[in-house]
């Protein structure tokens, strides 16, 4: 049970000044409200004994008001120090566990789904602020504090009695430990049942606008529903155990103090104990009721607190497998060369390489072209240049070195890249664009803005640069979504801009005119488009045609053209459609003529 408190000794020992402040004016705060009733029993037996005066009864009263007053005190400053403490402990893990989620791969966020990992930022985060907290609240409480009241009931009214009443409570103990057992693996298992729920939850709110155009509302209720119902179910396991606690609790209270008052009565009548001591007496009795339950929800702070931490280490030890190099090498500033030699990748957990035997490069100032049909293995040989997988057969080098041996930023750094789902973020239009460059100047962002071939949009939007675009982006069209993104690709002038399929919801003409705002702004540099009409890549220096993860064609756009395959088919099949004018101006034409 305390190997939760070994677990997070770390944090303990970083701020033990703290925490030994909290544990002294906690442990002050207590002694100061067990020597309240004893004043009490003092008052009581001098009125009993005819002997109070006037002048005791004032100082009696006096230092009952300055142990209040000073309990007081003494308790907000253990209050502040030590839940300050626990909210510094969570804000700490949450920093470190975004900063490890950032840290991870493509293939993590694959295995882990969004939902589970909030609810690991949130609820288990809280239930380790708790142990924190309340956690040592509760186990000082019910080590010292229970001493204390106990040492006062044994040794200074009645050890005989202290022993009767305590019977009843012993069995508390033994219902603490069965009930500890079970409520922590039924909160491991509500745990579980939130983080699927979260997740639904997540994926139904953003893709309600499918949900609707499919009528698949009732579907979507459904799956919710049960969900919702697991949760539930396992949320009230828990609770039903939970709820175990209390009547114990009350149970053997309500024994303990019939017993004290049949006995206690009998001794005040021997005269063994005073009617003051009776009293006080059943005063500690009551306070023991603090200390007990402490006790008991310690095993259950403590369980739950250790089934969240381990939850949060699972993430916190997974290491990406793409591994920053021990000695990274520097290729930078200038770049020259891109290189993809024999490259063959699977996906992990996938037995059918996603792209095999892929080999090109891309010098400085040239366009590379990557076309063919979807699925084809276009948008991985992207990933694997942003080194967002691992690659274990062939190599990817930039400058001549393999990019495994360069640091991630800086292999990154090279590129400007804008990908095929669009990823926007909620706020102005001008905050999305400048997220490709930290300090922006207004007129960057204009001119990156009008090379994208987004001007336009922008003046008729009120607010100009201003305007906030809803949750990702959704108050854009998908070509604004598109051009915006291309925008923040190019505002940092990248060596390589990558375009995967960027040019697919814009019409013919914008198409052209962002190819050629490109061609003029990016002189001398390089650039990678992946694109399904072919008049995309139709400029570009090399060409390759993918098929089923493998090069099929390869070549300039006039050598494909005479090869008379696949792309030449496609290209005289776009240009009849696009002549005939079917597609112009009607992007969505272009599905019809994918393969
Ligand atoms: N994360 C992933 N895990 C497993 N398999 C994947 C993953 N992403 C893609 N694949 C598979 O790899 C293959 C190549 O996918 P890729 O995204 O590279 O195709 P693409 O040529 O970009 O297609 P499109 O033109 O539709 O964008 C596909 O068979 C796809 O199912
Ligand atoms: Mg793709």
């Amino acid at each position: 049970m305390f190997s939760m408190f070994k677990k997070i000794w770390w944090y303990i020992k970083a701020n033990w000044l703290r925490y030994v402040l909290a544990i002294t004016f906690l442990n002050l705060a207590s002694l100061a409200s067990v020597i309240a009733p004893k004043l009490l029993e003092a008052g009581i037996d001098k009125i009993v004994n005819k002997t109070i005066t006037k002048s005791s009864l004032l100082a009696l009263f006096g230092m009952m008001i300055a142990v209040t007053v000073g309990g007081y005190l003494i308790s907000w400053l253990w209050n502040y120090l030590l839940f300050g403490a626990s909210i510094k402990l969570e804000y700490t893990i949450r920093r470190n566990y975004f900063r490890h989620l950032l840290k991870m791969d493509s293939h993590f966020f694959e295995k882990n789904s969004s939902g589970d990992l909030m609810t690991r930022a949130t609820v288990d985060l809280n239930a380790i602020a708790m142990t924190a907290g309340y956690g040592i609240l509760t186990l000082v409480d019910s080590v010292v504090y229970l001493i204390m009241i106990l040492f006062m009931m044994m040794y200074t009214i009645s050890f005989k009695l202290t022993i009767i009443v305590l019977i009843p409570i012993v069995f508390i103990g033994l219902g603490v430990k069965i009930l500890g057992e079970k409520i922590h693996a039924a909160y491991a298992q509500s745990q579980i049942a939130f983080g699927e729920m979260n997740n639904l939850v997540l994926e139904s709110i953003i893709g309600i606008r499918v949900t609707k155009a499919y009528v698949q509302e009732h579907a979507e209720i459904e799956k919710l529903k049960a969900s919702g119902a697991n949760a539930y179910r396992k949320n009230n396991r828990l609770v039903r155990i939970n709820a175990l606690f209390d009547p114990l609790f009350r149970a053997a209270f309500t024994a303990a103090s019939a017993i004290a008052f049949g006995v206690g009565a009998y001794l005040v009548f021997r005269r063994e104990l005073t009617p003051g001591q009776l009293v006080s007496f059943v005063v500690y009795l009551g306070m023991l009721g603090w200390p007990m339950f402490a006790l008991g929800d310690l095993v259950n702070i403590m369980s739950r607190g250790n089934a969240s931490y381990d939850r949060i280490d699972n993430i916190m030890s997974q290491t990406p497998e793409v591994k920053e190099p021990a000695a990274p090498v520097a290729v930078g500033p200038t770049f020259k060369k891109l290189e993809f030699r024999d490259v063959t990748f699977a996906y992990p957990g996938s037995e059918f390489p996603a792209v095999e035997n892929i080999s090109f490069t891309l010098e400085k100032g040239k366009t590379l072209g990557i076309v063919g049909k979807t699925g084809s293995g276009k948008t991985t040989i992207i990933r694997l240049l942003l080194k967002q997988y691992c690659l274990r057969k062939g190599e990817v080098a930039i400058n001549g070195v393999n990019i495994k041996d360069i640091a991630a930023g800086e292999v990154r750094g090279f590129f400007g890249y804008v990908p095929q789902e669009h990823i926007l973020f909620s706020g102005a239009i001008y905050k999305n664009i400048a997220f490709g460059k930290e300090n922006a100047g207004a007129e960057e962002i204009g001119a990156a803005a009008a090379a994208a071939a987004f001007q336009k949009d922008l003046e008729t939007f009120d607010d100009g640069l201003d305007t906030v675009v809803g949750e990702h982006g959704v108050t854009l069209s998908g070509g604004q979504k598109q051009r915006l993104a291309i925008a923040r690709a190019l505002i940092s002038d990248p060596e390589i801009l990558i375009l995967d399929d960027s040019l697919s919801a814009v019409d013919g003409t914008t198409e052209a005119e962002i190819l050629q705002n490109l061609k003029k702004a990016r002189k001398g540099k390089s650039a990678i488009i992946v694109a399904h009409r072919l008049t995309a890549v139709e400029r570009a220096d090399e060409i390759i045609v993918m098929d089923n993860g493998r090069i099929a064609e390869r070549g300039s756009h006039e050598e494909l053209m005479k090869l008379g395959k696949w792309y030449y088919r496609q290209y005289t099949r776009q240009q009849l459609t696009y002549k005939t004018g079917v597609e112009k101006d009607d992007p969505s034409a272009d599905l019809e003529i994918r393969e």
